[in-house]
């Protein structure tokens, strides 16, 4: 039933990347297959988790099951939450407790990860780690409180069932937030394989025998060159196009908006005048996107549900999990909100309309703001609400991102998850982790049950985008107490190994 086991499919990377790294330039010398260790431990169902006094309850029931979806045009089977694509938004208010009975109908063990909310460790979604999974025909209920608003979403984390339909919008109100808007436009960008030939399982197997991931045979010598970890210096070692070299591993034959492609958009109307807020999530597997709104410049307010500095962008980078909101002033007429997929072919597309009359925009508009320099995430400063209290920090610990397309591994300092060792923490710590991009590939990073500062500009987010040998310090409080995930969001690459775990100790 269970249709393929993480050990089949995990290369270790043997405890040296570098040395993997350098085999990645042979074809001769392959990285050995080896059984990775798994860090599987059994959950009992704790007690009921119950309202405080006053405590508002938000409570949903979610049936994940297969499902046939129509994109607009291509009609696909996969697997979704209420035959929904995006599945259902869920919305409470900040300190709500938010009770979600989910009823699993995939022919497979599934689990629900509500990602970037600072909630109990138990609701964390996490199998082997938080919970057990949860099997074919059983039922299992998360209850949390989410202490902060903002966009966030949530998704399976059972192998690679996010590039199925498994995916929804997750926002938290802040009750006391003054509302400087009229109108709201949640954007849901998506890169899509399934039922088109091939299931993400399929594309993950492509992937880690050697082949690209639509199972043609890659050009020996060519694939390893993406994945020069630390090495770099080879004759023909180049990264790809600036600012994130080669940033994906999987061809998709669609990108979709709110389920959508771009050649039957899901419509926006608004009146011109209005503020319009957007919140933007990459629920993307493998993609970084590029968005931009034709005709407009956005006010980026938020990254991953925390305030930044109000800052102007024609065109903004959204890496996999990644959250942006904006402000718009809307003009009179007919717009494309465009998301074009780094360093890969087509896009997707959403429609504002504030006029009655006017063409659609054709399904490869192409908005000048694009031709702008899109704005990177790591370059927002946060708003000084959003700020941590400084401290020098009691603990750091590498991470260090290492791995390559051939053989395809991917790790954390040197190992797959379950070989590498966890970062152990104390409760109270301020913890500074020292991400280190040793690849030739983008890397977004997600820190599970944590909002994390970047040692730098102090920007708050859960999850940061690193370039092809980037450096990014992040500082964490440990505040919740547990056993967190820590990983990289290209789903593939989580999947291959590159995890880490951040244990609390007593
Ligand atoms: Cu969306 Cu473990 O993450
Ligand atoms: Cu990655």
């Amino acid at each position: 039933m269970s249709t393929l086991s993480r050990r089949t499919l995990l290369r270790g990377l043997g405890g040296s990347a570098s040395l993997a790294a350098l085999a990645a330039c042979s074809t001769s010398t392959q990285t050995p297959l080896t059984g990775a260790t798994s860090p599987g431990r059994t959950f009992r169902t704790g007690p009921a988790v119950t309202a405080t006094r006053g405590q508002r309850v938000v409570e949903k029931a979610l049936t994940a099951r297969p499902a046939t979806i129509d994109l607009g045009g291509p009609v696909v089977s996969t697997w979704a939450y209420d035959d929904a694509l995006p599945g259902p938004l869920i919305r409470a208010n900040a300190g709500d407790l938010i009770r979600v009975r989910l009823t699993n109908r995939l022919p497979a063990e599934t689990t629900v990860h509500w990602h970037g909310i600072r909630l109990a460790n138990a609701a964390d979604g996490v199998p082997g780690l938080t919970q057990n999974p949860i099997k074919d025909g059983d039922t299992y209920t998360y209850a949390f409180t989410a202490p902060d608003p903002g966009t966030y979403f949530y998704h399976p984390h059972v192998g690679v069932q996010l590039d199925r339909g498994l995916y929804a919008p997750l926002i938290i109100d802040d009750p006391s937030e003054p509302g400087a808007y009229d109108a709201e436009w949640v954007l849901v960008l998506d890169d899509w394989v399934d039922g088109t030939g091939r299931t993400p399982e399929q594309v993950l197997r492509n992937l880690t025998s050697g082949k690209s991931s639509d199972g043609a045979p890659s050009v020996p010598g060519m694939t390893g060159m993406t994945g020069m970890g630390g090495v770099g210096g080879s004759t023909g070692m180049q990264m790809g196009p600036e600012p994130f070299g080669d940033a994906g591993d999987v061809t998709y034959p669609y990108y979709l908006i709110n389920g959508r492609v771009a050649s039957a958009p899901t419509l926006m109307r608004a009146r011109p005048g209005q503020r319009v807020r957007l919140r933007i999530i990459n629920a993307g597997a493998d993609t970084i996107f590029t968005v931009a709104l034709g005709g407009h410049e956005m006010t980026i307010t938020h990254s991953d549900g925390f305030p930044t500095q109000p800052t102007q962008a024609r065109a903004l980078h959204v890496g996999m999990g990644e959250r942006y909101d904006a402000v718009v002033t809307v003009k009179d007429g007919v717009f494309p909100f465009v998301a074009v997929p780094f360093g890969k072919k087509g896009q997707a597309m959403a429609v504002l309309r504030t006029a009655p009359a006017g063409a659609a925009p054709p399904a490869t508009a192409k908005p000048t703001e694009l031709a702008a320099t899109a704005l990177l995430g790591t370059q927002l400063e946060p708003a000084e609400s959003a700020r941590m209290a400084p401290r020098a920090a009691d603990l750091t610990a590498p991470v260090a991102l290492t791995g390559q397309m051939s053989p395809y591994g991917w790790g954390i300092n040197g190992a797959t998850y379950g070989r590498n060792d966890p970062v152990l923490v104390r409760e109270g710590q301020r913890v500074r982790l020292n991400l280190v991009n040793q690849t030739m590939m983008a890397h977004p990073y997600h820190v599970h049950g944590h909002t994390f500062a970047l040692a730098g500009s102090g920007l708050r987010k859960d999850t940061v985008l690193l370039r092809p040998m980037q450096s990014l310090p992040i500082e964490i409080d440990t505040d919740n107490v547990g056993s967190w995930l820590t990983h990289c969001h290209n789903i593939y690459h989580a999947e291959a190994g590159m995890m880490l775990e951040l244990r609390y100790q007593r």
